[in-house]
């Protein structure tokens, strides 16, 4: 599949390649066009108090290979820079091999605090545990049709400002659906059992976002020949600053989640919950980057992910809202597992083309070419002419305001 040059080409244009590429029916396209594919009733049924929508940019970074496969990896974001460099993240990891992935089973945790416990709670809890997960999987049901089901069940003790509490861990094989409904519905249906067995309270009934059973891996040798020495030793430097510096570690992270919370949006997923995972799991001993990077023996660069990803392919928000739909469809991942190794892949080359940016010309250059073509529609541009008119102009003042843009605007006309 050819997509080069696809960031060039206007709007209708790209959408023909996606279509000629049956990544998107005439259908898709309309909807993606008109912009009202969210409808007003539908959203009024999604949340509370709702008076209108709010529409984001959907995009897409064709040619992104992960196993092998070719992805269209849709993304929905408003910063600037993040799609253009996470295509070229993609591009350099394409041209090297592309990007190896690997997934968990879908295993989530849910917590249930057992309060006013006793010595010989917890011994209790573990002689009824065949009581409690016989109750848990009648609420299990659901996932059980399509394959998951209770898989585990562990008990911790923590002693508190308020004594010592249980707190039973419930381990659900939720298969292709992100999990939190089914989760929560089995902590609540077997929460009178634990109050039976542990003759302790049962609080807090609900999942936990640090789903460290449900991580996903992806790795790429971006190749010395393909990316340059000086990029290589660029991006080395600034992996170690993340490494023993908090304060640029929490940036590191944040750029790799600008790429992951995006494809989460595009594909109707829950991109809090990722990004809870993602930066309590990171907090493990003391907060460090999600990525890492070596060099191998031939001078080559190695980037490696692994991050909590709970996140779907149906369930919730999807099944309501047609452009997740949509965003499912183009991505083309067959299950939760497959999705959750593409965004892994994702956040990796966003976090690649980052370090690659700031370790050499930095990264201001991209960003305000972006941020000038904002600025020149904000002007009153109009036509890509006028548009590409006002952002040369610009570049050559190099000041990057509206007032600037409106200067040079109305000077052309
Ligand atoms: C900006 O949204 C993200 C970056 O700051 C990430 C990074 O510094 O690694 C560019």
């Amino acid at each position: 599949m050819d997509f080069s040059g696809f960031y060039k080409l206007p709007v209708e244009d790209r959408l023909k390649r996606l279509r000629e590429a049956g990544r998107i029916s005439g259908e898709d396209e309309k909807l993606l066009l008109d912009g009202d594919a969210l409808k007003m009733d539908v959203a009024d049924r999604m949340v509370e108090n709702v008076v209108g929508r709010f529409h984001l940019p959907f995009s897409v970074v064709p040619g992104v290979v992960v196993n092998g496969k070719e992805y269209v990896v849709p993304m929905v974001i408003e910063e600037p820079s993040v799609v253009a460099a996470c295509a070229n993240g993609c591009k350099l990891a394409r041209e090297s091999g592309g990007f190896t992935a690997d997934a968990d089973e879908p295993i989530m945790i849910g917590e249930m605090q057992v309060v006013g416990v006793g010595k010989e709670a917890k011994e209790k809890v573990l002689e009824g545990k065949e009581r409690i997960m016989e109750k848990a999987k009648e609420y299990a049901a659901g996932v059980e049709r399509y394959g998951g089901g209770m898989r585990g069940l562990e008990v911790r003790e923590i002693q508190t400002a308020r004594g010592e509490m249980l707190i039973l861990m419930f381990e659900v094989d939720v298969r292709d659906i992100m999990g939190a409904n089914t989760v929560n519905t089995i902590l609540e249906g077997a929460a009178p059992i634990v109050e039976e067995v542990s003759g302790g309270k049962v609080r807090l009934k609900i999942l936990t976002n640090l789903a460290v059973k449900r991580k996903a891996r992806a790795r790429c040798v971006w190749k010395r020949e393909v990316v340059g020495g000086e990029v290589v030793e660029g991006v080395l430097d600034g992996y170690e600053m993340a490494a023993h510096d908090i304060y640029r570690c929490a940036t590191h992270n944040k750029g790799i989640m600008n790429g992951m919370d995006a494809v989460a949006l595009a594909t109707g997923n829950d991109w809090r919950a990722v990004e809870a995972g993602a930066h309590s799991y990171a907090a493990i001993g003391s907060y460090k980057p999600l990525t890492r990077y070596y060099a191998d023996e031939g001078g080559n660069l190695v980037g490696e992910i692994e991050v909590p990803l709970a996140v779907g392919t149906v369930g919730g928000a999807i099944n309501i809202n047609p452009v997740a739909q949509l965003g499912q469809k183009i991505l083309g991942a067959e299950g939760a597992g497959e999705l959750s190794m593409v965004m892994a892949a994702v956040g990796l080359a966003q976090n690649f083309a980052a370090l690659r940016a700031l370790g050499t010309t930095g990264i201001q250059a991209g960003h305000m070419k972006l941020h000038a073509r904002n600025l020149a529609v904000i002007a009153g541009a109009h036509t890509p002419k006028e548009i590409d008119m006002v952002v040369r102009k610009m570049d050559e003042s190099r000041v990057y305001t509206v007032e600037n843009a409106r200067k040079i605007f109305e000077g052309m006309r």
